[in-house]
């Protein structure tokens, strides 16, 4: 049985936090909001309650979790070593969506680094995730809290679905803002090291830190073995295929939904607004769903998850999608869009459209 609550914008939630943590004190799991994802939480020193996330996800051994803390200083009983890069880091985007490698100190268990020497920690920015961190008194070892391999969830309902009767607490903050995972940096390379891409961009973090680079195994290139462990799960995926439209080719989505549909198919498309007005009249005679995202990329990376889990409440034959430039944010979305689409992506090439399948 799962305790559910519903947390309150202007109040501070003392006593459902209270009843919360103190789940987390007897070793359970609880599901809570954070500015990205929601999260499933446990007491991230006890080595029996972190077994339980992974046993409620279905999560390979071999993925470590981040540690989610209230305050800057929490993140020293974790390390052994906090070098400049990592310091400058902190300063700029703690709190918020920027998890940071750093080396693991002894007190970490190895259930929740998966028996590597580093470990991945966050400050999330979202206040109901503060307080309810500073409520357990513990750093919470917390993954997304979704079913391995599905979507990560952006609102309650997401987590039910995947988590109903397998979690001790729901704590319901209503939608996250974000809507993709942290930006994961490796802090013990000599330049600071872009994992897995998310809320704060590239772009952002150059101009901060200068030099910084990007995991190569993060462009679906099959030689290069990601350093996160985690990147090298099929995720995201929507029980249909999915077909990513980059660059030129999204000119050709209205044709080749057009030839789906006629072939007999149900298709589900993401797309912008652009195509969203092209499309209109195949969605009102035939088998189309559309599902549009916003003007900004604010808004697609919000919606993006939703979205895609959307898919799988109505399961059309095939979806298709067109993908963004990769600046700013898009950098994070084409990473989840390219996963979902497990490297199926389509390409104009010489004029004729191109299927490449990693
Ligand atoms: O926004 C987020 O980061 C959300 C919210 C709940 O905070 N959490 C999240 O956790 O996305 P999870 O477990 O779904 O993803 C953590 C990623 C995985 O790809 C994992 O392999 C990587 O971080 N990771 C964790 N520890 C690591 C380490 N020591 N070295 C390299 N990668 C690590
Ligand atoms: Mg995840």
């Amino acid at each position: 049985k799962t305790s559910y609550w519903k947390l309150q914008k202007n109040s501070d939630n003392q006593e459902i936090m209270q009843e919360a943590a103190a789940l987390i004190r007897a070793g359970e799991v609880v599901s809570f909001p954070t500015e990205t994802v929601y999260g499933l939480g446990a007491d991230g020193l006890n080595p029996e309650a972190v077994a339980k996330i992974f046993a409620a996800k279905g999560r390979p051994n071999d993925n470590p979790l981040i540690l989610h803390i209230a305050k800057k200083e929490d993140i020293a009983q974790l390390t052994t070593c906090l070098n400049a890069n990592a310091k400058k880091l902190m300063e700029h985007f703690w709190p918020g969506p920027l998890t940071l490698i750093v080396n693991k100190s002894a007190i970490v268990p190895d259930a929740v680094s998966a028996g590597l020497e580093t470990v991945a920690v966050r400050f999330p920015s979202n206040k109901f995730a503060q307080d309810f961190i500073r409520a357990c008194g513990c750093p919470i070892a917390a993954p997304s809290a979704n079913i391995s391999g599905r979507p990560s969830p952006t609102n309650a309902q997401d987590v039910l679905e995947d988590m109903q009767g397998k979690i001790a607490g729901m704590l319901d903050g209503g939608n996250c803002g974000i809507g993709l995972e942290s930006t994961v940096v490796d802090t013990t390379s000599a330049v600071p090291t872009i994992l897995r891409p998310g809320g704060i961009t590239y772009e952002m973090l150059t101009e901060v830190m200068g030099a910084v680079e990007i995991d190569p195994a993060l462009q679906g290139d099959k030689n290069f073995k990601p350093k996160a462990p985690g990147m090298k799960y099929r995720h995201y995926a929507p029980k249909a295929p999915v077909y990513l439209f980059e660059g030129e080719a999204c000119k050709c989505l209205p044709q080749v939904i057009a030839k789906a549909l006629a072939e007999g198919k149900t298709v589900g498309v993401l797309c912008g607004h652009e195509l969203e007005s092209e499309l209109a009249e195949l969605v009102e005679k035939q088998q189309l769903q559309l599902s549009c995202w916003g003007d900004s990329r604010e808004q697609l990376a919000a919606d993006l998850f939703y979205l895609l889990r959307d898919f799988d409440r109505t399961c059309p034959d095939v979806i298709l999608a067109e993908g963004v430039e990769e600046d700013g944010l898009g950098l994070a979305i084409m990473n989840r869009l390219r996963k979902a689409a497990g490297y199926q992506i389509i390409t104009l090439e010489n004029g004729s459209l191109h299927l490449k399948n990693n």
